[in-house]
């Protein structure tokens, strides 16, 4: 990864598969799925399932969706939203591409961050 402005360049374009997904893992921090549609569309999401955390980027990409591999529940690139009957949300990180490079925005990688803080010191507080 590289460093510059509010985006982090995180990979290029053709470095995620058509129609398939690639892991970004930023230590301390949630895996991170960016997805490539069949018409070269990026998105990013937490590679974590809201049903029973099963690794999205695994999952088939179909249109702007993504259905889990483990029981095939149905995911919203833009939204993160699980569609019906089934209800739950991923978090999404803003995404662009520019010159065939791939940028995640800081701020929501930040944001991360401090919940994985969050989740680490609720772990290890004393009962
Ligand atoms: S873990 Fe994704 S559908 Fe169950």
């Amino acid at each position: 990864m590289s460093a510059g402005g509010e985006w982090l360049k995180v990979c290029g374009v053709d470095d995620i598969p058509v129609a398939g997904a690639r892991v970004v893992r930023v230590p301390g921090r949630a895996d991170i799925a960016l997805f490539r549609t069949l018409d070269d569309r990026v998105f990013a999401l937490h590679d974590r399932c809201p049903h029973k955390g099963g690794p999205l980027s695994q999952g088939i990409v179909h249109g702007a969706r993504v259905t889990c591999p483990l029981h095939a529940w149905v995911i919203e690139l833009a939204t993160g939203s699980a569609l019906e009957p089934d209800v739950g949300m991923v978090a999404c990180i803003r995404v662009r591409s520019e010159a065939g490079e791939v940028f995640l925005h800081r701020e929501d990688l930040r944001r991360d961050a401090l919940r994985a803080q969050l989740i680490a010191d609720a772990a290890c507080a004393p009962a």
